[in-house]
């Protein structure tokens, strides 16, 4: 259904994307997963025709984007990151404006607005203006307006940030049904707990590149690691994690915390305290995590997905 090659795209100084390539299968939910400025907004971004790519190429539902980026937008309905609303327009004349841009009839126009707004449960709100509306509901129409010329793919850019829960399960709730229903959908988040919630697929995306890709159970079992023993210590120095990174063959410093992975826990986590005391660490804290996309990430870069 899209297939995205070799992207490359620089601002000034920052190399965005470093050759980023993925393919999405139709009806697939995919996500792209990473840190801020991890470059996915900006892959998203081009894969919408918002922004020109330096290198590389994208096909949508059979089209060559750069050919003929008209073919793909019909076919692509897209939630930016930033919403992107008239305050001083009631939701009604907001959906107005953005089907009509999507090229949908007056006629059909209102018919579907009626119903995404009974969809996003913002019907009754119609006539308000956007101003009076809280952060959630704007989302929902931001989502709502993307969705008008029913669209068989779905992007969306960080939908449920800084948005109030009884928005965001609504959101969910509406991703989950037009998924059922066939859609496909592209989402990208730094929130893994959404991504191992909803995707079918889940692309991990570092520095402009991706760093790996699969279902959550493909990419649990590309780390070797089973769990986490995290541990979090009073006198943590440089030099001493030097000389406990010399003992543990997989680990990573997070502030005065050391995550060592293992594959044997009952072995290891004896093996590790008796380390700790030899080395005179002062233990605080331990705590033992299953494998998450968090871990592995943490595992895969050597940062958290969120700082
Ligand atoms: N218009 C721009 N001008 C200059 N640099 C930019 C521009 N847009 C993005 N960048 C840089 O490109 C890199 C990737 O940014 P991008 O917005 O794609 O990241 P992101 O993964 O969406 O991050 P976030 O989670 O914060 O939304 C960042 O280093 C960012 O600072
Ligand atoms: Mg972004």
């Amino acid at each position: 259904m899209i297939s995205v090659s070799n992207l490359s795209k620089r601002f000034d100084s920052v190399q965005a994307l470093n050759g980023i390539s993925f393919d999405i299968k139709q009806g697939e939910f995919y996500s792209l997963l990473g840190p801020n400025g991890a470059g996915k907004t900006t892959t998203i971004s081009i894969m919408s025709t918002i922004l020109e790519p330096d290198g590389g190429s994208v096909t949508i539902a059979g089209f060559d984007l750069q050919k003929d980026p008209t073919a793909c937008k019909k076919n692509i309905g897209v939630v930016p990151q930033e919403i992107a609303l008239y305050n001083e327009l009631s939701a009604f004349e907001n959906l107005l404006f953005w089907g009509s841009l999507y090229g949908v009839s007056k006629a059909e126009l209102k018919i579907r607005i009626d119903e995404t707004l009974k969809l996003f449960g913002l019907f009754d709100r119609k006539n308000d203006k956007v101003k009076t509306y809280s952060g959630g509901m704007k989302r929902r129409i931001n989502i709502a307006s993307a969705l008008l010329h029913k669209p068989k793919i779905l992007f969306m850019d960080e939908p449920t940030v800084g948005i109030d829960p009884q928005s965001r399960n609504l959101i969910f709730e509406v991703l989950e049904k037009l998924h059922k229903e066939g859609m496909t959908i592209v989402y990208t988040t730094h929130y893994m707990e959404e991504a191992e919630r909803f995707s079918d697929r889940i692309g991990i995306i570092d520095n402009g590149q991706l760093i790996a890709q699969g279902t959550l159970d493909e990419l649990k079992s590309l780390s070797k690691m089973k769990e986490t023993i995290a541990v979090s210590f009073v006198n943590l120095t440089d030099s001493l994690f030097e000389q406990i990174s010399k003992e543990w063959t997989d680990l990573n410093r997070v502030e005065n915390s050391i995550h060592f992975y293992s594959s044997d826990i009952k072995k290891d986590l004896s093996i590790l305290i008796l380390k700790c005391n030899q080395l005179g660490l002062d233990v605080i804290h331990i705590e033992i995590k299953k494998v998450n996309l968090e871990t592995i990430f943490l595992n895969l870069t050597g940062k958290q997905l969120r700082d």
